[in-house]
């Protein structure tokens, strides 16, 4: 095969990238996009503040740009993210208590709505576990009460049944961390009270503070053999070693339930961050050694 997307759905599994609706003028970015991968993530257009920028009143207009974009290109759609600590809106910063509950699910009842039954996957719930001690982040959403999470997923799977339902976090990849152990005990909590969760998505945000670690093939299967499925969903390597891009894939190949990979943008000039050349491409939209490595090993 010859593009990452092709070679990936050899074994069944998808490659995606993020897509910014800011870019979408730009013909060399969506002629890579396009070419490349067949899974598309909305990098900020799909998050709280872009969908629902005053209480109750719903935008969607850059998100359903990323959204048809992809689909008018033959692409799946993964919905990022619907509870949040970061990127909520003025109006959700000031919230708390039981007015917070329930604007967060009535946010999660909107967003799911306008996209009911045209997406592959939700993250319902990004990054609500503490960088360290295994427990939860503080956030406006947690001091919610301790089952804000569970009825985030309840919430989402009655809005959209249809939809896979995933918990995301960064950090997680690790598998000797206090953290992964955390969001670990949470899925094996919520698979034994029947709480809907789909899936878990490693963010997979390699640097020098949180290098790729040769465990984290046991980190997929670990939370795979809880009966969810697995996916990279934000991955981006500083330095873009080609050595740990290929351990990356072939830790997800290794794991019937790693069913995706996603990489989190274009070129190096695309990424969050730009100074660490994480991606496959380099700045002019030449492939990197990290390209054909990733090619190579799926
Ligand atoms: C990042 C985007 O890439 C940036 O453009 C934005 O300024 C901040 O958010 N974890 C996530 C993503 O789940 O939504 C984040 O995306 C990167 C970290």
């Amino acid at each position: 095969e010859t593009t990452l997307g092709a070679a990936a759905a050899q074994s069944g599994r998808y490659f995606g990238t993020a897509i910014n609706s800011g870019k979408l003028g730009d013909s060399a970015y969506t002629t890579i996009a396009n070419r490349e991968f067949n899974m598309v993530t909305a990098e900020n257009e799909m998050k709280i503040d872009a969908t629902e920028p005053q209480q109750g009143v719903f935008n969607f207009t850059n998100a359903d740009r990323v959204y048809n974009w992809a689909v008018q290109n033959g692409k799946r759609v993964r919905g990022h993210t619907l509870a949040w600590h970061s990127q909520q809106p003025g109006w959700m910063q000031s919230l708390s208590g039981s007015a917070l509950r329930q604007a967060m699910i009535n946010h999660i009842n909107g967003v799911m709505a306008h996209y009911k039954g045209q997406l592959y996957a939700w993250d319902v719930v990004n990054e609500a576990y503490a960088d360290s001690g295994g427990g939860r982040r503080d956030s406006n959403l947690q001091r919610t009460g301790n089952d804000w999470i569970e009825v985030a997923f309840r919430t989402a799977r009655a809005a959209d049944p249809g939809v896979k339902l995933c918990y995301n976090d960064y950090n997680i990849d690790n598998w000797t961390w206090e953290k992964t152990q955390g969001v670990y005990n949470m899925v094996r909590d919520f698979k034994s009270r029947g709480v809907p969760i789909d899936c878990v998505g490693l963010q997979a945000h390699f640097n020098s503070g949180s290098p790729y670690n040769s465990n984290f093939r046991t980190t997929i299967s670990s939370f795979a053999a809880l009966g969810v499925d697995v996916q990279i969903t934000e991955l981006d390597i500083q330095g873009a070693s080609a050595t740990t891009y290929a351990n990356v894939v072939n830790d997800c190949l290794a794991v019937a339930r790693c069913n995706g990979i996603t990489t989190w943008g274009v070129r190096d000039s695309d990424s969050w961050r730009s100074g660490d050349t994480p991606l496959l491409f380099d700045g002019n939209g030449n492939k990197k050694p990290a390209y054909t490595s990733v090619l190579n090993a799926l």
